[in-house]
C-alpha cells in the first residue's frame, strides 16, 4: 500500500509510505535551494515517484497537510493575488483598530475567520491542480488531512505505539488551532483538548522574532540562542510584559490571552519600547519554556499518562524541550525530529494509511521509525562528474579525506569552523552540490 503525504505550505514537503513505513521524504528546498521554499512541492513528488518507480494507479491515497490552504504559496492566479493584495491594506487597517477599540474585536475576530473560509475555497483547487499535473490521481484518492491531527498523527514514528501515550502539538497555526492534546491508546488517538489560533504560542515567538528585526518562521532559533546572554536580573524586567499578555488557565489545558495573535505586533509595539533586546529573547524564552512545562505536567496530571510524544513547529525549540525532559513527571518523551510543518507531510500520510487499513479490514500497527535518512543520496562518481563538469578543480584544491568523520573530529578539535546544512529533510549526503562543496570546503581547510 503507497500513500503519498504532502506538506504544500511553509517547508514544503512530500514523503511516500510504503504499508505504513517511510520509504522516502523530502523536502522541496533541497531541490531549488531556496530555504523554506513554500508552495506545492513539484520536485519533491516527482523524485519520490522516480525512484519508487510507481505510477497514479499504485497511490491508495494522496494525503494534504491541512484544509486550509497555506495562502501565501496557494493563491496562483493573477485574479486571486489581486484580491489578496487589495484586501491587505484594510485588513492592516481593521487589525489597528481593533486594538484601540476592544468593543471592535468580536467582528473582528468573526471577520477574519470568514475571509479564511472564502481564502480556503478560493485556493483548494489550486492546491490539487500542481498533484495532478504530476500524478494524475482520481480525485477519490486526494484527502485533505486535518493540520494538528496530522501533528499528532507523527506518534505513529514514536516507538511508544501499543502504550498509551499523551500526544501533544503545538504551532502558530493551522486550520483554525495552535495546539492540541490528545491520547493515544492501542490504534486510537482522542483528542481531549485544544487551543485556538488566536491564543498561539507558536505565533507570539515568531512575533517576537519579527519584532526584533529578524525573519519570521526561519529566525526563531536566533531568539532562543540569544536568551541565555541576558542576566536574570534583566529578564525579571521584562518578563511581566510577556506574562500578562498570555498565560495557561490555573491548572486547565487552556490559554488566557489579553489580545488575540494577530494582535500582538501592536501589544509589542507599545509594551516593549525601552527594553533591551536580549531582555526580550530571555523573557519570552522563558515564557515558552514555563508554559510548556505547566502544560505538560497539568495534561499529565489530568491524564494520568507519563509517556510523551511533542509534535509541531513550537517543539523546534530545544531548550523548551529540554526543560520537558527533564521533568519528574515525564517517565518517556519522543519528539518527532524537524517537528515542523515539514513532518507534517508524514503525519498526514500516517493518518492516509490508518484510514485506508480500516477501509480494508487490515490491522494498522506502528513501526518506529529508526533515522532520517530517505532524501536523495549521490555517489563518488556523481560528486566527481559534478566537479568536473563545473571545472571546480580549476579553482580548488580538491581531495577526499579517507576517513571524513576523523578528519572533521580532527578540524573541531582544531577549532576550525564551516558552514552546516540545517532544517528540513535530507538524504544520506544532501545535496550533490553541497556535498561537492563539503570536499573542497574542507581540502582548503586542511590546506590551511
Ligand atoms: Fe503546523
Amino acid at each position: 500500500m503507497y500513500i503519498l503525504g504532502i506538506n504544500d505550505g511553509h517547508l514544503a514537503t512530500a514523503c511516500l509510505l510504503q504499508d505504513g513505513r517511510v520509504i522516502a521524504c523530502v523536502s522541496e528546498e533541497r531541490f531549488t535551494r531556496i530555504k523554506n521554499e513554500t508552495g506545492f512541492p513539484r520536485r519533491a513528488v516527482k523524485w519520490l515517484i522516480e525512484t519508487s518507480a510507481i505510477g497514479p494507479g499504485d497511490v491508495d491515497l494522496v494525503c494534504f497537510l491541512g484544509h486550509r490552504a497555506f495562502l501565501g504559496s496557494m493563491v496562483r492566479s493573477e485574479f486571486k493575488r489581486g484580491l489578496s493584495h487589495i484586501s491587505h491594506t484594510p485588513r492592516v487597517w481593521m487589525r489597528r483598530l481593533e486594538y484601540r477599540l476592544p468593543s471592535l474585536r468580536p467582528v473582528g475576530t468573526a471577520g477574519r475567520r470568514a475571509v479564511q473560509r472564502i481564502g480556503t475555497a478560493l485556493a483548494s483547487g489550486d492546491r490539487v491542480k500542481p498533484l495532478l499535473e504530476v500524478l494524475p490521481v482520481p480525485e477519490d484518492r486526494i484527502l485533505f488531512v486535518d493540520h494538528h491531527t496530522a501533528h499528532a498523527y507523527c506518534w505513529y514514528g514514536s516507538p511508544f505505539i501499543g502504550k498509551p501515550s499523551l500526544v501533544i502539538t503545538l504551532d502558530g497555526e493551522g486550520d483554525g488551532l495552535s495546539g492540541t492534546i490528545s491520547v493515544a491508546k492501542d490504534s486510537m488517538l482522542t483528542r481531549i483538548a485544544q487551543i485556538d489560533d488566536t491564543n498561539s504560542l507558536g505565533h507570539l515567538y515568531s512575533q517576537i522574532t519579527e519584532y526584533m528585526g529578524m525573519k519570521p518562521l526561519e529566525h526563531e532559533y536566533k531568539v532562543m540562542g540569544l536568551a541565555p546572554y541576558c542576566s536574570e536580573y534583566n529578564i525579571d524586567k521584562t518578563y511581566p510584559v510577556f506574562a500578562e499578555l498570555i498565560g495557561l488557565v490555573d491548572d486547565t489545558l487552556s490559554l488566557r490571552v489579553k489580545v488575540r495573535s494577530q494582535l500582538v505586533p501592536y501589544y509589542l509595539q507599545e509594551r516593549l519600547r525601552g527594553h533591551r533586546f536580549d531582555s526580550i529573547a530571555g523573557a519570552i524564552q522563558r515564557l515558552i519554556e514555563e508554559l510548556i512545562v505547566k502544560l505538560v505536567q497539568n495534561a499529565i496530571a489530568a491524564t494520568g499518562i507519563r509517556t510523551v510524544v511533542l509534535s509541531g513547529g513550537v517543539f523546534m525549540n530545544v531548550k523548551a524541550n529540554m526543560c520537558v525532559m527533564e521533568m519528574p513527571e515525564v517517565e518517556e518523551l519522543f519528539i518527532f525530529p524537524s517537528c515542523g510543518d515539514e513532518s507534517g507531510a508524514i503525519g498526514a500520510a500516517y493518518y492516509g494509511y490508518k484510514q485506508c487499513c480500516e477501509r480494508q479490514g487490515l490491522p494498522w500497527e506502528g513501526e518506529s521509525i529508526r533515522d532520517l535518512y530517505w532524501g536523495p543520496q549521490y555517489t563518488d562518481a556523481d560528486i566527481e562528474r559534478y566537479i568536473r563538469d563545473h571545472n571546480l578543480a580549476a579553482q580548488y584544491i580538491i581531495e577526499k579525506p579517507g576517513d571524513m568523520i576523523q578528519h572533521v573530529a580532527q578540524l573541531l578539535g582544531k577549532e576550525k569552523s564551516w558552514p552546516v546544512a540545517t532544517g528540513g529533510w535530507n538524504g544520506a549526503h544532501g545535496h550533490l552540490a553541497t556535498a561537492a562543496f563539503w570536499l573542497i570546503h574542507l581540502t582548503l581547510i586542511s590546506y590551511g
